[in-house]
């Protein structure tokens, strides 16, 4: 089995652990893990990027999340350190392992990315949330307390600041998109 198999049977088994120890069955894989990580392939294929190092990124990027170690605002540094162990464990090769932590380290936002496979997972990551509507609403009614008369107002800025995080590039490849899913989702 390649690295890139390896890697995501382990994250969807930890994914599986997150969902049946969590008090709201939150499915990291199928909400979140698998939309980062094919669009991250996506990216990789059109902008030239080493397709194993962005595979990898995309899918450790958030393991400290899912292994519920450390808090949100360092899942970034906590990720590396698991994804490191994860990696050494499979004798992954040393320089290629640089480049993956670089990825989970800076997955946060493009502008923190100074390689193309670091852009390719932060893009991702945005996209993802594009990619799966109904768990935006979801985070707006579950996890937000918004409520019906303030849903615009939220999407709004929701929408605008992911859109404003992607790198120039991305923006400007899925820029048509994007106002194609503003235009149905905000209530006129
Ligand atoms: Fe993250
Ligand atoms: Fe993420």
């Amino acid at each position: 089995m390649d690295v890139i198999e390896l890697v995501k049977s382990e994250v969807e088994k930890l994914c599986k652990e997150y969902k049946n120890n969590s008090p709201d069955n939150y499915d990291f894989w199928n909400e979140h893990i698998k939309y980062v990580y094919n669009r991250a392939i996506e990216l990789a294929n059109k902008y030239n990027a080493d397709i194993e190092i962005v595979g990898l990124g995309a899918l450790l990027h958030d393991i400290a999340l899912i292994k519920k170690i450390g808090t949100r605002k360092e899942h970034h540094i906590n990720g590396q350190k698991i994804s490191e162990e994860l990696l050494l464990n499979y004798k992954y090769d040393n320089k290629k392992l640089i480049r993956v932590l670089d990825c989970i380290y800076n997955h946060r936002s493009s502008k923190n990315a100074k390689t193309i496979e670091e852009l390719c997972v932060a893009d991702a990551d945005i996209l993802a949330h594009f990619d799966n509507i109904p768990m935006l609403f979801n985070s707006a009614f579950n996890r937000e307390n918004i409520s019906l008369n303030n849903i615009n107002d939220w999407l709004n800025e929701m929408l605008e600041k992911d859109f404003n995080d992607l790198s120039d590039k991305t923006k400007e490849w899925y820029k048509d998109r994007y106002n194609l899913i503003k235009d149905i989702l905000i209530k006129k």
